[in-house]
Parts: structure tokens; sequence; C-alpha cells
């Protein structure tokens, strides 16, 4: 029996990343590119400049991937082609299709975010069902993974994701020009400076979230709105002139907190309505990825939580929760050798935002 393996190739947002695995769970070859500091300047990421850096990217990080592999020996090329920023899925799925041509390969098309719930099996022996959230900085989902396939969701989002809400507080507080944390993205920066701040300074609770819904959906646009009032009001905005950062790291704390014990509420209700429900059967254990899903202090509040339910919890390493190559090519490894969405028909590939 000839052993699968799958080239991933992954465009979706600013990295580019590739990778090669085979159905055994080893890493033959994998690279990865970030943009993200040509982007920084302008505040969020901008089409045109992740377009031309994934142009750039995708022959040396796919060689790199590739480096000592044989093309022969390459079962399926798997990549994203949805949800994301739509030049950029595009440039990964045009590079694809030029590969599928010359190495008359099939195609597996790669959901981002089944790519994500997925990873954990790769580097853990985690069986189906579990719950999983996936905290980022453009999504927030909480769900039952049933099979490769097969998702139930508990919650999302309604407005903006937890690491949106973390990377603008930690812009409008000028964060990244603080000389302990200019080099972290927003979350890591609040999570540094919050281990020497006091949560109970400040209260962002709004009514928005605290008590009306009993659902397990997300929304931290309020928080958000609140801290920003805050910071405003007492001018929390880092310069190289203070003297005293101190109500910076309170409201680094203050905000950090408020994400953590939203996403707890969530995660508890959503631990309950499965006990509940029987024909939602599941091994109690609870998967975290996702860029935000590396901030200890939410690791330890959800730990204590699956301890008292004796749940497993369990998170990739962080460099396999964030956006990357080797999430996608596992996915492939799950889809091909059961035969999931495998095609050939290459014309048909139409990545989509959503
Ligand atoms: O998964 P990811 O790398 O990219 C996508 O959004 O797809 O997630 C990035 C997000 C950013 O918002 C960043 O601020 C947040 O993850 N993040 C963190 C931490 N490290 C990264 N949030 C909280 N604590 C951290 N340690
Ligand atoms: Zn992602």
């Amino acid at each position: 029996l000839r052993t699968i393996r799958i080239l991933g190739i992954e465009t979706s947002c600013d990295d580019t990343g590739a990778a090669v695995i085979d159905d055994q769970r080893n890493i033959l070859g994998e690279s990865i590119r970030n943009q993200l500091q040509y982007h920084q300047k302008f505040g969020g990421i901008v089409p045109n400049i992740a377009k031309q850096h994934h142009y750039e990217n995708l022959v040396p990080v796919v060689a790199e991937a590739m480096n000592n592999i044989e093309w022969d020996s390459i079962s399926a090329i798997a990549t994203s082609i949805r949800p994301g920023l739509i030049i950029s899925l595009w440039q990964g799925v045009n590079f694809t299709r030029q590969l599928l041509f010359k190495y008359n390969k099939p195609f597996i098309p790669i959901h981002h975010m089944e790519a994500h719930a997925l990873t954990v099996r790769l580097t853990h022996d985690v069986d189906f069902p579990y719950m999983v959230l996936l905290a980022s900085g453009g999504h927030c989902i909480l769900a039952i993974v049933e099979d490769v396939d097969k998702y139930y969701r508990l919650g999302e989002s309604n407005d903006i994701s937890p690491g949106e809400t973390l990377d603008k507080v930690a812009r409008e507080m000028n964060l990244s020009e603080h000389p302990s944390v200019k080099d972290l993205v927003g979350g890591a920066a609040i999570e540094y400076l919050a281990l020497q701040g006091d949560s109970s300074i400040f209260n962002l609770i709004t009514s928005q979230y605290s008590a009306k819904s009993k659902d397990c959906s997300f929304t931290f646009g309020g928080m958000l709105s609140a801290a920003k009032r805050l910071i405003t009001k007492h001018q929390i905005k880092y310069d190289s002139s203070m003297l005293n950062d101190q109500i910076l790291k309170d409201l680094c704390a203050c905000i950090q907190t408020s994400v953590v014990r939203h996403i707890e509420t969530r995660i508890h209700r959503a631990i309950l309505y499965c006990d509940y429900r029987e024909n939602l059967t599941w091994r109690k254990t609870l998967v975290l990825s996702g860029g935000v899903a590396s901030n200890l202090f939410l690791r330890k509040r959800l730990k204590d939580l699956c301890d008292y339910y004796s749940m497993k919890l369990v998170c990739p390493p962080p460099k396999y929760c964030t956006d990357n190559g080797v999430m996608i090519a596992w996915n492939g490894v799950e889809r091909f050798r059961r035969n999931l969405g495998v095609i050939s028909a290459v014309d048909e590939i139409i990545p989509e935002a959503r």
C-alpha cells in the first residue's frame, strides 16, 4: 500500500504557507512567510500588498516545503479556497492550478476553518467528536467536530473577533511604540503588560453581553467601545514621555480579563448544553486553536473549567494554531484517505471570501 502524501498551500490572509505531510502524520517539509510588517503602518491588511507578497512568496515557499521530495510521490495538492481575503485566496488557487496541470495531480479544496479545527489530530491523539474553539484575528467559532466534514456549530461572534478586539485596543493605546512590547502583535502585547496590571481598576462589562441572551454566540463590540471610551477619558495612550505606565497595564489586564471571561462563559454554556442534549455525544475534549488560543491566561481559565467537568484541554503548538501550510496539508490527508471532496476538474475552483 502506497503512503499518502499531500502538499498543502495556504494564502487566505497574510501568511504564505506550504507543507508536505503523509498519512503517518510525518511532516516531510514545511515553509512559511509572513508579511505583517508591510501592512502594519496601514493599520490592517492591504489587499494589493497581500497579493504582491503571496505572488513573490509562493514559488520559494513551495520549493522549500518540497525540498528533497519527488513530485511523483505527491498524491494530491490541497489549497485553502475559503474563507479569507479573496485576492489572497486567488493567488494560492491560481498557483495551485499551474502545479496541478504541470504535475497532473488531483485537487482537494480546503475550508480554512475546517483545517484549523482538524490540526489537533495531527499533533495529538484526539478522536471525534470533540469541542473546538477557534479564536483568532478573523474568527471566533465554537463547534463540535463530529467528523472530518461534519460540524455542529454552537456559536460564533455576532460582531468582531477577540483578536481584533485586542488588536484595536492595543492600537488605541499605542502599544507598538512601547519598548517592552513593540515587537509583539496586539494580543500578545496586552498579555505581557497585563501580567503587571490590576484588572479590577476598570469595569468593561456592558449590558450588551452581560445577561440577555443565553446562547453560545459571542460579542466583543461592547467591550471594545467601553475600552476606547476609557482610553480617551483617561488619556491611556503610550508615549515616550510617560513616567508611569501603570494605568496602561491595568487597562491591558482589564480588557484581557473581559475577553477571556466572555469566552469562558460561552464555553461553560456549551458544555452544559452538550451534556443536556443526549444526541450530542462527545468525548469531553476541548480543543483550542487560533492566534488568541496562545494566550496563557485564557488557557489557564479554560483548564480550570475543563478540570471541573473532568474534560481534557488540548492545544496544538502555537505555530500550528495560527495560519500555516501544515494544517492545510493535514486537512488534505484527512480528506484524501476518506475520498472526501477530491476533484480533478481544475477549472471549477472558485475561491470565496466567506
Ligand atoms: O490565527 P492568527 O495568527 O491569524 C488570524 O487571525 O487568522 O491570529 C492572530 C490574532 C491577532 O489578533 C493577535 O493579536 C492574536 O491572535 N494573538 C493573541 C496572542 N497572540 C496572538 N491574542 C491574545 N494573546 C496572545 N498571546
Ligand atoms: Zn486562520
